[in-house]
């Protein structure tokens, strides 16, 4: 058994942690993932792998020192992918105490759980880093030698992750690294994120679902990329001959103004711009119907707002190709099955409300 590859995956449930199960599933691995205990049985995005053979799950939490411990001992896994945090920026502002405690010192429980288990010399670890790190920004485009400056709670707690990571390799000479990854999205992206907060609501108010959507600052720029895409740097990182950290992104900036731009023309509503800061709006050019506005609601405390990535490491050094898809790919990918999502709900809660006639009339029993 020596040379089989096992997994571990925290963070299992999520948009990356359900991609990243499917790309080593194909690679032949075995692929463990942890998931907490929650009162409704959400696990939408891994559910096609649910009975998978070479797939398994493990109650643990990340705040929770010994189930990680017991988890890593009972997998010996070869390769730990730490995925698992509080990932919304704008919610760490609202639960910093608890986005600390998942996302920095959840990363020195991993650690601790590798070297109590004694598998420092047999498993590597990959740390989900991030470019929120680089926050109020110091240069752009940013790469892997420019300087952080962190501004949310979020970005802080990464910082201390991405600290204890590259000091458990110093100290300890473990195979750990982060992947400083820029802003990837995709049609499993959680729907609080702008991007898919547009692509969702485009589709329902090409449907006559919605009225308008609210977003924040429309000036923020990101650096926007395909989750499927990513969780192959992931790995790649894991397989390269020296443990370092590297850039993920494509390279390619664009504002929040033009996401939702392209996104509603993909879902038929071609958007005029009037007005400026809390004024503006996004108007629908055929029926002069404002379908989008500014609310302050979404505005945050301190934002980062010129994200750009330089992945020219990435792509030297692991052979990554950062715009295997491109930023309009992207943006019709989403739209197209937020478009099918939104119809699809809309017949569902049609035979839902066709069941409810039914029961009322004492059809159904
Ligand atoms: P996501 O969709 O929000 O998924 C987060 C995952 O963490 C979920 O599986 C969640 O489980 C799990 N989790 C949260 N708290 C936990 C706890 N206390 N114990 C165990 N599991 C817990 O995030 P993502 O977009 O896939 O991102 C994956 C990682 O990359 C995160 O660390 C994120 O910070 C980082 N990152 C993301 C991006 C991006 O653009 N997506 C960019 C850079 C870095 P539940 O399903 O139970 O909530
Ligand atoms: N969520 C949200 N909602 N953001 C909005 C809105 C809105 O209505 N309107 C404007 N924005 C702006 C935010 O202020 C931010 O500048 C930008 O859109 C992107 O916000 P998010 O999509 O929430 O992502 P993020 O960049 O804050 O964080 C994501 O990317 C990071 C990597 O840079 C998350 O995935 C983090 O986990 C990740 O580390």
């Amino acid at each position: 058994m020596a040379n089989k590859n096992i997994a571990l995956i925290t963070g299992v449930t999520g948009q990356d942690g359900s991609y990243l199960s499917e790309f080593l599933l194909s690679k032949g691995y075995e692929v463990h993932g942890i998931i907490r205990r929650s009162s409704v049985d959400y696990r939408e995005r891994i559910a096609h792998l649910e009975g998978t053979p070479n797939f398994h799950l493990h109650y643990a939490d990340m705040g929770d020192s010994m189930s990680l411990v017991k988890v890593v001992g009972k997998v010996q896994p070869t390769e730990i992918y730490n995925l698992a945090a509080q990932s919304h920026v704008q919610v760490s502002f609202d639960s910093p105490e608890f986005t600390a405690d998942v996302d920095a010192t959840g990363v020195l429980r991993i650690l601790e759980a590798v070297r109590t288990n004694h598998l420092e010399k047999t498993c590597r670890i990959y740390q989900a880093s991030t470019s929120e790190l680089y926050g109020k920004v110091e240069e752009v485009p940013q790469n892997e030698n420019t300087p952080f400056h962190p501004y949310s709670p979020y970005a802080v707690a990464k910082l201390y992750g991405f600290w204890i990571i590259k000091e458990y390799r110093e100290a300890y000479n473990m195979f750990c690294c982060s992947g400083i990854l820029f802003n990837h999205e995709s049609e499993r992206r959680g729907e609080t994120f702008v991007t898919r907060k547009i692509t969702l609501a485009a589709a329902r108010i090409a449907q006559g679902k919605q009225d308008c959507l609210y977003l924040g600052n429309l000036d923020s720029l990101r650096d926007w990329g395909y989750a499927k895409d990513y969780v192959e740097c992931m790995w790649l990182i894991l397989q390269h001959d020296k443990p370092e950290d590297f850039v993920i992104a494509t390279g390619v900036q664009h504002t929040v103004r033009e996401f939702a731009t392209l996104a509603f023309h993909h879902a038929g509503i071609e958007l005029r711009w009037e007005g400026e800061g809390i004024n503006e709006k996004g108007i629908d050019v055929k029926t002069g119907r404002t379908v989008v506005a500014v609310s302050e609601d979404f505005y945050r405390p301190t934002d980062v707002v010129n994200l750009w990535g330089d992945p020219t490491k990435a792509k030297k050094e692991l052979g990554w190709n950062p715009q295997t898809t491109t930023f309009e790919q992207l943006v019709a990918l989403m739209v197209e099955h937020d478009m099918k999502k939104v119809a699809a709900d809309e017949a569902a809660s049609r035979v839902h409300t066709n069941l409810a006639e039914y029961l009322e009339k004492g059809l159904v029993k």
